[in-house]
């Protein structure tokens, strides 16, 4: 007999952090070994453990985590878009879900909570960025109706990388 699982998506706390930088590890690895730099991708998953984690969690910076039948399976954080040249007011910076979860439905359901929140909390228009070479995100995006309306570059250890804004307003 199959069982249901319990997914339940809510506002990160300290005690996520753990489970939210092993998701990060994880995540980043698969999705951007051999694209990033391995040096730059090393540095920036470093950096990042359970106590960065706890420490953003604490400032309250804004990171939703789904829980799914009682592991983490993924994250994101979220707030007030910062490229000026983009109207829309909100952003979700990350999305990124546990290799082993992806592509049973989560990451939408994620992307949908972390909207309505920024709805919610007054911010109209959504911009996410991704990396042109992150063809996985590009096509998730797209399917949930982003439009690309601009372009920018980002630089790791000298290798310049583009990347895609899409927008909802
Ligand atoms: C990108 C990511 C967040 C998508 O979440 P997910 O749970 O795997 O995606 P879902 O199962 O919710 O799929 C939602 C839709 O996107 C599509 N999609 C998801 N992954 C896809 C892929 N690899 N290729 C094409 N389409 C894909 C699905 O077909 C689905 O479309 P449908 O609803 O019309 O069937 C997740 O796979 C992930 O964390 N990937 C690695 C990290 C990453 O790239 N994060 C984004 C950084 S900007």
């Amino acid at each position: 007999m199959k069982t249901a699982l319990a997914i339940e998506i809510r506002k990160a706390s300290p005690d996520d952090a753990e489970a939210v930088a092993k998701v990060h590890l994880e995540a980043w690895r698969g999705a951007y070994q051999g694209i990033i730099p391995h040096r730059a991708l090393n540095r920036m998953l470093s950096r990042r453990g359970g106590a960065w984690w706890a420490g953003a969690i604490r400032r309250a910076a804004n990171v939703m985590v789904i829980d799914a039948g009682g592991t983490i399976a993924g994250y994101a954080t979220l707030g007030r878009n910062r490229a000026r040249e983009l109207s829309q007011q909100g952003e979700i910076y990350e999305l990124y879900l546990l290799p082993e979860w992806q592509g049973i439905g989560l990451g939408r359901r994620l992307f949908t909570a972390a909207r309505r929140t920024l709805s919610g909390a007054g911010l109209k228009g959504l911009v996410v960025w991704a990396l042109e070479d992150n063809q996985n995100a590009l096509s998730f995006y797209a399917g949930a109706g982003g439009r690309d309306i601009a372009e920018g570059v980002e630089v790791f250890d000298q290798k310049a990388l583009r990347k895609v804004a899409f927008v909802w307003d």
